[in-house]
């Protein structure tokens, strides 16, 4: 700790750790002090971006263990690939158990793990290294989510009752790296990929705020996964080109639509529900979030596309190809949206200052890896919901062995 700011590393270089870097912008308390990825070069890079965004004096790290060993560092957020995710916290945890560093708590990218037997795992091995921990779902902390949620609780549910339906969405056209498309790695398809932070948010916005997360409870899940777009022969095609011959969607399908109900219950018991949509599949302008919650005299709806930044640009205007307008672009002309600040905008920024604050204040975060597990036990009750084709009671018998088909490579998309 220098002064009364900590020192964070970050695992992984990719996609998100740039959106954490920017975010940083808006986290006082911590500086960016560290970076690890299997690739130098990488690493390397990253710790240059912070170092120009000023948001810490970072420097790239040859392995986990030295990275925890660094008396700088005082906490990790862990932000690799899915399928090397146990192995990363195995690495921090083997190196704190032999003595090296003096971490204070771990911060976990969405989907805490895999399946639930990986997720047990995980709180596992942070129970066992007495970490405090966080579990990064971005989504709860939007502005438009938090201060909606605050009004909505305040003004309309405190004089004619609580809400009872949160619809949440999540769509773009498809992820950026070959392993999210490969079920074995990234643990299944878009429902695993995103439908984690549907859920969160229906379950969050449904939430008295102050309660806990056990005053609602999940009684039932009906769920439905297609393959509408990507195992279409031309986008087979298209797929292998952009993300490499392992990724062949003839042969290993996932999922590029989801879709599930969950039944929740109050301490009434008044029935509740949340229903989540997401999908690989959506061509619009970029990455678009949707979130309506309904209740008894009122209703809230929030589409980050929505923004009140719109720039046209004529045929005339012809660039490359890129995401500088919104994240998941798929144009550069015509009326684009514009986020002013995606980052925080999405989350990402709230949600740093709050695991720091917690961190530097000894304080275990409410959003924590006993989230990730309860998250990712849902999902999977919506995997085994879309393979039976039935509502399935929570929480089912073998959910803690339980791989979905499409993580085995099994699912045929019929
Ligand atoms: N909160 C969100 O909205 C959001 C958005 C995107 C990704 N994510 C999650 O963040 C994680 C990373 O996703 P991404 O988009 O940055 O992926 P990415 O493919 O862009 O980057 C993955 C990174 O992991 C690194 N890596 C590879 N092998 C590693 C290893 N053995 N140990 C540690 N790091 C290794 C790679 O070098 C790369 O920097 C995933 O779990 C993903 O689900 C969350």
């Amino acid at each position: 700790m220098t002064g009364s700011k900590l020192g964070v590393g970050f695992i992984g270089s990719g996609f998100v750790t740039k959106f954490h870097l920017e975010a940083w912008r808006g986290v006082r308390d911590a500086d960016v002090l560290g970076v690890y990825s299997p690739n130098t070069a990488h690493a390397e890079a990253t710790a240059a971006r912070a170092r120009e965004l000023r948001v810490g004096t970072a420097r790239a790290f040859k392995s986990i263990e030295e990275m925890i060993a660094a008396p700088e560092i005082d906490c990790v957020w862990l932000c690799g690939p899915n399928h090397l995710r146990v192995q990363n916290m195995q690495a921090i945890c083997d190196a704190i158990q032999s003595g090296k560093g003096k971490l204070i708590g771990i911060a976990c990218e969405k989907p805490l793990a895999r399946n639930v037997s990986e997720a047990r795992r995980m709180v596992q091995l942070v129970e066992q290294s007495e970490l405090l921990h966080g579990y990064l779902e971005d989504q709860i902390f939007a502005p438009s989510v938090t201060r909606g949620r605050e009004i909505m609780w305040s003004r309309a549910a405190a004089l004619t009752g609580r809400p009872y339906l949160a619809r949440a969405a999540e769509e773009h056209s498809g992820p950026h790296s070959p392993w999210f498309w490969r079920g074995e790695l990234q643990g299944g398809g878009v429902l695993n990929d995103m439908m984690c932070h549907s859920i969160e948010v229906g379950r969050f916005m449904l939430t008295k705020p102050g309660a806990p997360r056990s005053s609602i409870r999940p009684l039932k899940v009906s769920a439905q996964i297609a393959s509408l777009k990507w195992s279409r022969p031309h986008y087979v095609e298209i797929l292998k080109q952009n993300m490499g011959a392992e990724v062949d969607y003839k042969t290993k399908p996932a999922e590029d639509f989801a879709r599930a109900t969950i039944n929740y219950v109050d301490e009434d018991p008044n029935p509740l529900i949340v229903e989540v949509t997401t999908s690989w599949s959506y061509v619009g302008p970029g990455l678009r979030l949707s979130l309506e919650v309904l209740g008894p005299e009122y209703s809230l709806t929030m589409n980050s596309l929505d923004s009140g930044l719109k720039l046209f640009l004529s045929r005339e205007v012809q660039g490359a190809a890129g995401e500088d307008l919104v994240e998941k672009q798929n144009a550069e002309q015509g009326l684009m949206p514009v986020l002013g600040n995606e980052a925080a905008e999405y989350g990402y920024e709230s949600q740093d200052r709050y695991f720091v604050q917690c961190f530097l204040d000894g304080k275990q975060p409410e959003e924590s890896f006993y989230d990730g597990l309860e998250i990712t036990e849902l999902l999977m009750t919506a995997y085994m919901s879309a393979e039976q084709e039935r509502t399935i009671q929570f929480r089912p018998d073998g959910l803690d062995t339980y791989v979905p088909l499409v993580a085995q490579g099994l699912w045929t998309g019929k």
